[in-house]
C-alpha cells in the first residue's frame, strides 16, 4: 500500500524494508541464538521495526523499552537528552541489543547506549534500521545497520512528524515543513 499525499515522496518501499529487516534478523540470529538476549527498543520510533524484527527471530529473547527525549517539536533535535522511561527488566549481566529506528545527530542513541552501559550488561550492541550520517554530532558505533539515508526528514514505518505518519508501511521524505501546535 503506497500512501499518496502532497509533500510525501516515497524513498524506501515496504518491500525493501522487509528485505532489510530480514537480513538484519539473519545477522542477529547467528550471533544471539543461544544467548537469550534482551532487546531494548528506543521509543517511540523503533516500535514498528522492533515488532517486525523479533517476529523473524525463532529463539528465546526478551523485550523491553527505553524512552529518551528526541526531537520534541518539529524537525529539530531537542539537544539535551533525557531518559524518561527506564527498562523494567534488569540490564545487568544481560546480552543487550538496543534497537533504534534512525540515527541522525547521534545524541539520543549515544546517550542511551552510555546510560545502559552504566548498568553493566554482559554485552551491548546497537541495531539501527536507518543511518543519516550527514548531521552526526556524536559518534555512534552501529553494529547492525539496515540502510544509509540522505539528509532528509523521513516519515513512516514508525517515524513521525508531530506524531503523524508512524503507521505508513513505507518510508517517505517529508517535503513540507514539519510543524506542531502541541507541547513537547
Ligand atoms: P538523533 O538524536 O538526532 O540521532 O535523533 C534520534 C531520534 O530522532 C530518532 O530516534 C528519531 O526518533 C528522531 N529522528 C531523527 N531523524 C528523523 C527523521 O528523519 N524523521 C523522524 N524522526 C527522526
Amino acid at each position: 500500500m503506497t500512501f499518496t499525499q502532497p509533500g510525501l515522496q516515497l524513498i524506501i518501499p515496504e518491500t525493501e524494508i522487509a528485505a532489510t529487516v530480514s537480513r538484519l534478523a539473519s545477522e542477529i540470529r547467528r550471533a544471539y541464538a543461544s544467548k537469550n538476549p534482551l532487546f531494548i527498543g528506543i521509543l517511540k520510533g523503533s516500535f514498528v521495526f522492533l515488532a517486525d524484527l523479533i517476529r523473524l527471530l525463532d529463539f528465546p529473547l526478551e523485550i523491553d523499552f527505553i524512552v529518551a527525549c528526541s526531537y520534541g517539536k518539529g524537525m529539530e533535535s531537542c539537544g539535551e537528552v533525557k531518559v524518561l522511561y527506564e527498562p523494567r527488566l534488569p540490564v545487568k549481566g544481560r546480552n543487550v541489543v538496543v534497537i533504534e529506528d534512525i540515527v541522525d545527530t547521534g545524541l539520543t542513541t549515544a546517550a542511551v547506549v552510555e546510560h545502559l552501559k552504566k548498568q553493566n550488561p554482559a554485552s551491548l550492541k546497537l541495531c539501527v534500521l536507518l543511518d543519516k550520517p550527514a548531521r552526526r554530532r556524536m559518534p555512534v558505533k552501529i553494529d547492525y545497520l539496515g540502510l544509509t539515508v540522505p539528509n532528509k526528514f523521513l516519515v513512516g514505518y514508525g517515524l513521525d512528524c508531530d506524531e503523524k505518519y508512524r503507521n505508513l508501511p513505507d518510508v517517505y521524505v517529508l517535503e513540507a515543513e514539519c510543524q506542531t501546535n502541541s507541547p513537547t
